[in-house]
């Protein structure tokens, strides 16, 4: 049904996204409300972002304590909640110290700045190439697109910052290869997820980590999507057994409030000097206290361990529904609650039924329905979520 909201954003707002027929009002856990008063099942958690369930009461709780005491301080001060953040992410893995921005594309490019400048502060001035694997997706903003590996997104935006080059990650040696003396850092998402929930082979993780340290190159893992839980781990990179130089985070960071952070080794950190770089609203209170309660509440109430029992969970019955739709569902890739069902036939009629059946997930690659459920799911949620997909592949391939 149409509502005053769609037809106001099809006046007011730039054409940017081509929104589904659904105006949200409200949610709470894994579900999620319309305008209309129907339910959905989120299993995509607003792309990665409500990982602990919409309405948290815990995080809740940080937002309004935080918000009665100061919204904004600006980066002239210091403030407890980002302070406290970094200190948190670094406790737990997240390398040695920490930049905080906005959101995932800010931090790539805060990831691409600091690997230059670190490259330039050696004295390596021509050591400034960026090389990301084909099929990724880094973000929006033009360093980040220039390290998105797609021509389609490029298209029209051009010129494309320059020293900008890519390498298919299926073949490993000429990947490789191509991390020589001009490059200063190789930026690689662990599990490429507007690509389709690719997973890089972990054999070459391994020989990038090694070429890089052969070429005094920086290692840059784009969690923003399968960081933060997603893989079952905090970072992605413990599940994937490579350590890099860099992280970059986002979405799933501070439950939905926009937080973007950038990890880095500190010999590596210590190229950014005053002035370097900066945003005004990096490192926000409230978002940083949305975080360190997102966080906590991660680790201390074992959802990690949760996650991986409900992975399994899944994957078994996805196994299973693959079996039974062999002439709709080529694939199913994922690790942890990041899982992509690659299709063999449209998608746009499954995605339609399954929204129709009070399912939210979506279609990334043309042709992979991908699901980043919450961790607060049930696995009586995930029998729902199955059934409603097994009933859309069923129908939409009559
Ligand atoms: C891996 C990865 N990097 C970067 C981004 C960009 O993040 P943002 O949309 O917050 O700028 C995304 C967003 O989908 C992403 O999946």
């Amino acid at each position: 049904m149409n509502d005053i909201y769609q037809t106001h954003s099809k006046n007011y707002l730039m054409n940017t996204y081509a929104r589904y027929p659904i105006t949200l009002l409200k949610g709470d856990g894994a579900y999620v409300w319309d305008a209309n008063g129907k339910k959905y099942l989120d299993f995509l958690s607003g792309i990665g972002c409500t990982s602990l369930g919409h309405a948290n009461p815990i995080i809740e709780q940080a937002i309004f304590e935080q918000v009665k005491k100061i919204v904004h301080t600006s980066n002239l001060y210091y403030s407890p909640p980002s302070i406290d953040l970094a200190k948190y992410l670094v406790d737990h893995g997240g390398l040695d110290k920490i930049f905080f921005c906005n959101s995932g594309t800010e931090a790539n490019e805060a990831a691409i700045k600091l690997a230059r400048k670190y490259q330039w502060r050696k004295g390596k001035k021509n050591k400034n190439i960026i090389l990301s694997a084909t099929n990724s997706f880094h973000g929006r903003t033009l360093g980040s697109l220039a390290a998105t590996a797609k021509p389609i997104l490029q298209e029209g935006f051009g010129p494309m910052p320059s020293a900008f080059k890519y390498q298919s990650w299926n073949d490993t040696k000429l990947f490789c290869d191509a991390i020589d003396e001009n490059v200063a850092a190789v930026i690689l998402e662990p599990i490429q997820g507007e690509g389709g929930i690719q997973i890089a082979p972990p054999d070459f993780l391994n020989a990038v980590r090694s070429a890089c340290d052969a070429a005094d190159a920086l290692l840059i893992f784009d969690e923003v999507q399968c960081g933060l839980g997603r893989t079952g781990n905090l970072f992605a990179y413990q599940t994937m057994n490579v350590i890099p130089d860099i992280i970059t985070l986002a979405k799933g960071i501070a439950n939905g409030l926009p937080l973007g952070v950038v990890c880095a080794k500190n010999h590596i950190a210590d190229a950014f000097k005053p002035k370097d770089h900066g945003t005004t609203f990096g490192g926000n209170p409230v978002s940083c206290a949305a975080a360190l309660a997102n966080l906590t509440t991660l680790l201390n109430q074992d959802y990690l361990h949760k996650i991986k029992k409900l992975s399994l969970y899944l994957m078994h019955r996805l196994e299973k529904l693959k079996r039974q739709c062999p002439t709709q569902i080529k694939t199913i890739r994922g690790i942890g609650l990041m899982i992509g069902i690659e299709l063999t036939i449209p998608p746009t009629a499954v995605l339609t039924h399954c929204q129709n059946s009070g399912l939210l997930i979506n279609v990334t690659a043309e042709n992979v329905l991908r699901m980043l459920p919450p961790y607060v799911i049930t696995e009586e949620d995930i029998d729902f979520a199955i059934d409603v997909i097994e009933k859309s592949l069923k129908i939409a391939s009559y």
